[in-house]
């Protein structure tokens, strides 16, 4: 069987978890500290906090802004469901807007039309991997004075073109990005997430939050030759990553460069054999775009079937995914929770299927994810390519 994804994890990382148990330190300690360092370092930002998960980060990141119950946040709908569930836990409400069917990415055009006296923040997510239309969402974030939260789960050693240099998703160039170390992710450390900023006022104030608001740190009072006691100002959370999972995660990212490069080989290979097979929709790449293929999406000819293309392959020895969900189309989701663009109202679907998500629901159900990992050798990736040119045949 060849998987859908598979982590590329070895003695290094073993020795390096093993390391972290035997220090007597694993909670949130010095390897944390370390790997926020070389995170920063890895993308160009400032700052780097790690948290528990990405989800953990997007919650912080929204908070951290400013985003408060009642708050209005424009997003998409078209992303694991932990990128709308994020706003729903400020007491927010996500305002979904459609993606590009060629980027899979929020579509800049629509952005301005769902804006209202609500909005109280952008959060745009680099899908798969592929570097969404920053200077288009950051023009007009900038034009209505809205920050700019960078879902960035799957962006890692994705690269955009700003102005005349290319540049690390998560430098940011919104205010705040958060990434995944899910292991489907390109790197990771079993759960993991991180928030990059160059802002220190919010950094800070991720660091207190993840923290219960505890006003020193474990660290700081461990360390020290006097006695000090903690604060609690404000209502906080436990978001904290290990320090296991930090050595691990430091490993990784040392990795990265290699990872990168075999992905895009892979991902070049992927859209050269698949150009053979007929009316199939490869994915697109910007030329200000260069993906990390975190997932490389295909889109099915018209009239495919979605579920029996992808029992064919799974029956033929190949793991493939359907394509990313659209959380307005779950029962979590019941209409009320999310907006339609410009408000509800303005939308007038009324039945909680809108239809102005329509490129966002055709993706869903149009679309395979294909095998993709730094393992995987040519060899399989031809029986990937055969499987579904035989599939999409039959
Ligand atoms: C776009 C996107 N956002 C957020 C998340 C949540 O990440 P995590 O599983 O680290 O909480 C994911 C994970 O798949 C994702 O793909």
């Amino acid at each position: 069987m060849i998987p859908i994804a598979k982590p590329l994890l070895g003695p290094e990382e073993v020795a390096a978890a093993a390391e972290a148990i035997q220090s007597g330190w694993v909670s949130q300690g010095p390897n944390v500290a370390k790997f926020e360092r070389a995170f920063a370092e890895q993308v160009g930002a400032s700052h780097a906090c790690a948290v528990s998960n990405c989800t953990t980060a997007l919650h912080l990141a929204l908070l951290a802004v400013g985003v408060k119950p009642g708050d209005e946040v424009i997003t998409v709908s078209h992303s694991f469901i932990a990128t709308a569930n994020a706003i729903r836990y400020c007491g927010a409400k996500p305002v979904f807007v459609d993606i590009q069917p060629d980027t899979y990415n929020l579509d800049p055009a629509l952005l301005e039309n769902a804006l209202s006296t609500r909005t109280r923040a952008i959060l745009c997510v680099h899908q798969m991997g592929m570097p969404c239309d920053l200077p288009a969402i950051l023009e007009i974030a900038s034009r209505h004075g809205l920050p700019v939260i960078e879902d960035a789960a799957c962006g890692i050693g994705s690269e955009i073109r700003m102005g005349e240099d290319w540049e690390r998703i998560g430098k940011p160039h919104g205010d705040v990005a958060c990434f995944s170390f899910h292991p489907r992710k390109v790197v990771t450390t079993g759960e993991g997430g991180m928030l990059t900023t160059n802002n220190p006022d919010l950094d800070q104030r991720f660091r207190l939050l993840r923290q219960h608001y505890m006003s020193v740190p474990d660290t700081t009072r461990h360390a020290s030759s006097q006695v000090i006691f903690e604060d609690y100002p404000e209502l906080g959370f436990n978001y904290r990553m290990t320090d296991i999972q930090a050595a691990i995660g430091y490993e990784q990212l040392k990795r990265l460069p290699e990872i990168i490069g075999r992905r895009r080989e892979l991902g070049s290979r992927y859209l050269l054999l698949l150009s053979e097979i007929p009316g199939l929709g490869l994915p697109h790449e910007p030329v200000w775009a260069r993906s990390n293929w975190q997932s490389f999406c295909v889109r099915l000819p018209q009239g495919s079937d979605q579920r029996r293309v992808m029992q064919f392959m799974l029956d033929a020895g190949v793991a493939t995914r359907r394509g990313i969900m659209c959380a307005h189309r779950e029962p979590a989701y019941p209409f009320g929770t999310w907006s339609c663009e410009g408000g509800m109202d303005a939308c007038g679907c009324g039945d909680g299927g809108c239809r102005k998500l329509w490129h966002s629901e055709e993706a869903q159900d149009q679309t395979l994810v294909l095998p993709l990992f730094h393992q995987l050798s040519f060899e399989q990736q031809n029986r990937v390519v055969a499987a579904l040119a035989a599939a999409l045949g039959e």
